[in-house]
């Protein structure tokens, strides 16, 4: 992938990852169109970027995801890239007395439905435009589960297999979209406050590294650790789900 000259509307730009993203995405030459619910930030981020413009939406409501797509089209016709990065996360225990299914039904609309519907609004606007590609953040729990956010896991997952489906048929269809995973690390960002431990990499760091993977069309990013869990899940799962919940004291 070309890493400048694009229009790359952001998910979760307002913070950790997709901030770190929309800062170096500009700093290369693209425009960013920075999206996430809190508007006063996303604002306050954006009037340091150049070219950047922000959009107030949840991306779990229908109707809000409606007004962005509309809001992309009139604002920026030439927007080729779509980073969809936006998460949200329960850090609970099972049957701990815990609301499962609420965390459960929360996660899944931000973390998998919101990725099925906005895929299904941009991907026909995305097969005309020039050199397309959508980047989906997901993360190592989808190899192995995080046991101190069960269901934000499972969410993960089919999000990671949803990404699969979704290359089937883009090929399949001759589709020009590059469809790229970030399989994001443990990383220091509000997302993840409520998880104590020393191994959480910056959010600079993961977005250097996922840029330099973009680059070298690297279709599966898997940045600072990442990669090694993925190897010690390929060679024994069990390994894998030891290292995920040693790091997060499961
Ligand atoms: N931090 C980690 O350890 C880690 C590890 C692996 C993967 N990830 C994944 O990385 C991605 C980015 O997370 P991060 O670590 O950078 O955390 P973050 O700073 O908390 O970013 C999450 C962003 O998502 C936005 N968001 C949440 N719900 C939304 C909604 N309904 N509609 C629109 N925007 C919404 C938030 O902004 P508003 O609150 O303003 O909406 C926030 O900007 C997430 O998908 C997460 O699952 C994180």
């Amino acid at each position: 992938m070309n890493i400048s000259g694009n229009t790359i509307l952001i998910t979760g730009a307002g913070t950790g990852m997709g901030l770190a993203a929309a800062k170096a995405f500009a700093s290369l030459g693209n425009r960013v169109l920075m999206v996430a619910r809190n508007e006063k930030r996303l604002a306050e981020e954006a009037a340091h970027l150049p070219g950047a413009l922000h959009f107030a939406c949840d991306i779990a409501d229908p109707a809000q995801v409606e007004r962005l797509v509309q809001w992309a089209q009139s604002n920026a016709p030439e927007l080729n890239v779509l980073f969809l990065n936006a998460g949200v996360t329960h850090t609970y225990r099972l049957f701990d007395g815990s609301p499962a299914r609420d965390h459960a039904k929360a996660e899944m609309e931000v973390n998998f439905v919101s990725a099925v519907d906005l895929t299904h609004r941009f991907v026909p606007l995305l097969n005309g435009r020039t050199a397309p590609a959508i980047i989906v953040t997901t993360s190592g729990v989808v190899y192995a589960p995080d046991n101190t956010n069960p269901t934000y896991s499972a969410t993960k997952a089919a999000l990671h297999s949803y990404i699969q489906s979704m290359r089937f048929t883009l090929k399949k269809n001759g589709s020009p979209i590059s469809l790229f995973e970030l399989v994001a690390p443990l990383v220091d960002s509000p997302f993840s406050a409520g998880v104590v431990s020393d191994q959480k990499a910056s959010p600079d760091e993961v977005i250097r590294e996922m840029i330099d993977g973009l680059a070298e069309d690297r279709m599966d990013i898997r940045p600072v650790t990442s990669e090694t869990l993925f190897d010690a899940w390929r060679r024994d799962p069990e390994e894998a789900q030891k290292m995920v919940n040693d790091a997060t004291g499961a």
